[in-house]
């Protein structure tokens, strides 16, 4: 069994849903927000994190809820925002989630990092690049995580690693492989946001 994540040892609850991306948080604690296309395995790895089975919920219409969700662990607040897929939604939708992420990057003060998730066995998709390019006009502070590592054998997880550090343009500090199935990175993961929460001043 692998370790787990030290985040496993602070009280967490959900706080709530919020729909203004601008929502004050109190108290104010670091933020970290988790974004990736629906499916990628969001939910799964917040619960891995926080070691409770079904602290995140599962959003039965994935890209219909445009809602922060919003759960405190002890030193920082982990914000589960809605998966994007914005090549299947509708036109106004696909706009009014764009937005919401935009609003949420670019004006959300309190927000310390995004953790950023995809999945280990595909290159980064049309819908990750558009919020690639919004990740790096925002300048945020980012840890990419591929997740479902357990589907790939040893020798093909380290060809994808390698192969999505170089499409994603990113320094291997910044790359984290996970599986919430297994474990595996799960308590690194939990380490890394814990000391960036720690590092940085509410
Ligand atoms: P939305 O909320 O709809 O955007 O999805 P999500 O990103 O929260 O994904 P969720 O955690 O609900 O997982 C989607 C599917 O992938 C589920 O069937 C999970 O069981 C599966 N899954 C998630 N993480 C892993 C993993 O590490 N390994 C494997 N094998 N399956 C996983
Ligand atoms: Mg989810």
């Amino acid at each position: 069994m692998a370790t787990p994540s030290p985040l496993a040892r602070h009280p967490a609850e959900f706080v709530g849903s919020f729909p203004d991306p601008a929502h004050r948080l109190e108290p104010a604690l670091p933020e970290f927000a988790f974004i990736g296309r629906s499916n990628v395995g969001k939910s799964s790895l917040l619960n891995a994190l926080t070691g409770r089975r079904a602290l995140a919920r599962v959003s039965s219409t994935p890209g219909k809820t445009q809602l922060l969700n919003v759960y405190r662990l002890e030193p920082c607040y982990l914000i589960d925002l809605p998966g994007y897929g914005w090549a299947r939604a509708a036109k106004g939708e696909r706009e009014g989630y764009r937005r919401l992420l935009e609003r949420v990057l670019q004006t959300r003060d309190s927000l310390s990092g995004v953790v950023w998730l995809l999945d280990i066995r595909h290159p980064p998709s049309k819908d990750d690049q558009a919020f690639h390019a919004l990740l790096v006009a925002s300048g945020r502070p980012v840890l990419a995580v591929l997740t479902k590592a357990d589907k790939l054998n040893q020798t093909g997880r380290a060809k994808a690693l390698a192969d999505r550090t170089i499409e994603l343009g990113l320094e291997a500090d910044q790359l984290q492989v996970v599986s919430s199935e297994t474990g595996l990175g799960i308590a690194d993961l939990g380490t890394a946001i814990l000391a960036a929460a720690q590092e940085i001043p509410a």
